[in-house]
């Protein structure tokens, strides 16, 4: 024994660093700065963890990844190397050893996390999300199901039935939809939606008819699938139906909410939508995605109710009603529909995320899905009108039509000339994020500006309308 180290390397178990990840940062190192020569051998795992005082399984898995990443390279019955392809760096990279790249530490990741800016649109305030909850009710199913939630379960690429039927019942109750639970699909979110069923019911050419103003997702889901797009105007009562268009594959509308409007669309459209589809044999995607929010009247039941849900497609979205990163959206097909969609989306992602699939059926069923969706109404309700209430006290010149309920609120410039986009452009400077109509519409669009309100608590609702107020006279 000389009492030298096998390797010249550094372990200090006071640093956060895990000890495989030093081992690993060292190796590298050396490596990279030609200490360690190309070609030449490493001890083997036993006898460096034995020389570090480390467990063998920490070298093993620092060698490992050295291997992955080309630094390292085993050869059968001799033993690990250094790569003898990795070139030798030139000695003056030798006597300044390279740093090692700079790692995001876990803990940093919050600082990479961004916040949305005043005045966001489609955008809950997770903040009112009863997050100790959900964590219980998430440990509990993981106590409960324990190893069987990790497995993969590719026969539950349509959902999980538990979440299914959870969310049968609830659209059956809340939003009139007559559906067997195994037409719930669940997805990633709603966009996913729009993106599977644009995929098995467009053929490249095809021609939907889109509101317009309208959704980008939607929009880019549709193109994505080569589709042709055709304006469905809008008006202060929503889509309106159209008399003399042919050939249309698919219609995409948002009735309890136009986006971005926010137009509810009466009874007598819905009904002409569907005849329309009827007539063409073209499907009818109903984007549902906030109709949970309605302040002062009760929602329309879901136009899916009226016609049973022959053409019409109900898409929805726990992205608002909880929080958008979760991604689980859903949407209500015709049981045809259901082999293509379960093709492709085992094709796509196989199935989605069983604990947070389990986790949410349980938070339907125990009631807090409910006492949630209540909490948020009111306080929504309230930044409402604080945005409605500092419109009014700092006199800007714009009209909000539809009052009753959403996330959103499209302002119109009661002066039809004013350049909106450049007047968005300019609150995008001073750190809002306030979209103009246009950047949603295909055709010419009235003057106005689309304001988020519900993320944001009444005093920064308050501030931020006065700050933006100055912009917005002076672009006037
Ligand atoms: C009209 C409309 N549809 C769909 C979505 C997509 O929501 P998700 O987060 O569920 O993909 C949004 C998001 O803002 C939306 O505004």
């Amino acid at each position: 024994m000389t009492g030298r180290p096998i390797l010249p390397l550094t372990i200090d178990r006071r640093r956060t660093a895990s000890l495989q990840d030093q081992l690993y940062s060292s190796l590298r190192e050396q490596i990279q700065t030609g200490q360690m020569a190309p070609g030449s051998v490493l001890p083997s795992s036993r006898d460096l963890a034995t020389d570090l005082g480390i467990s063998r399984n920490t070298v093993i898995a620092a060698y490992d990844r050295l291997t992955g990443e080309g630094y390292l390279e085993t050869r059968e019955r001799s033993g690990i190397f250094v790569n003898p392809e990795f070139g030798r760096p030139k000695p003056a990279a030798r006597r300044t050893p390279l740093k090692p790249r700079h790692r995001i530490a876990i803990a940093d990741a919050s600082t990479a996390l961004r916040e949305p800016q005043p005045f966001r649109l489609c955008q809950p305030d997770v903040r009112l999300f009863p997050l100790a909850l959900w964590n219980r009710l998430r440990s509990r199913a993981l106590r409960r199901l324990g190893h069987r939630l990790l497995h993969y379960q590719s026969a539950y690429a349509l959902g999980l039935p538990v979440l299914r039927q959870a969310l049968a019942e609830y659209l059956g109750e809340s939003r009139g939809v007559r559906c067997d639970w195994t037409q719930v699909v669940i997805t990633s979110g709603s966009q996913e939606a729009l993106y599977l069923l644009s995929q098995i019911l467009l053929k490249p050419g095809q021609s939907v008819l889109m509101e317009d103003p309208g959704y980008p997702g939607a929009k880019a889901a549709f193109l994505r699938a080569g589709a042709v797009l055709q304006s469905l105007p809008v008006d202060e009562h929503g889509a309106i139906p159209p008399s003399d268009v042919d050939g249309v594959s698919l219609i995409y509308t948002t009735p309890s909410r136009q986006f971005p409007t926010g137009a509810s669309l009466p009874v007598t459209r819905r009904m002409a939508l569907i005849e329309f589809a009827r007539k063409n044999k073209a499907w009818l995607i109903e984007d549902d995605y906030d109709s949970e929010f309605r302040y002062s009247r009760p929602p329309l039941p879901a136009m899916h109710s009226l016609d049973a849900g022959q053409r019409t497609l109900y898409i929805g979205s726990m992205s608002k009603v909880l929080f958008p990163s979760l991604r689980i959206g859903y949407m209500v097909v015709p049981q045809s529909l259901l082999p293509a969609i379960e093709e492709l989306r085992l094709t796509l992602n196989d199935h989605g995320p069983l604990i947070d699939q389990v986790t949410l059926a349980d938070f339907l069923q125990s009631g807090a899905f409910y006492t949630h969706i209540r909490r948020c109404r009111k306080a929504y309700e309230a930044r409402l009108d604080t945005l409605l209430t500092a419109v009014a006290r700092h006199s800007l010149p714009l009209t909000f039509p539809h009052t009753d309920g959403g996330m959103n609120q499209a302002g119109y410039f009661v002066d039809t000339r004013i350049n909106a986009i450049r007047i968005s452009a300019r609150l995008k400077e001073a750190g809002f994020d306030i979209p103009a109509l246009d950047v949603y519409a295909q055709q010419p669009v009235a003057a106005g500006l689309v304001f988020g309100f519900t993320a944001f608590d009444p005093r920064t609702i308050a501030r931020a309308v006065a700050d933006a107020a100055v912009i917005i006279r002076d672009g006037i």
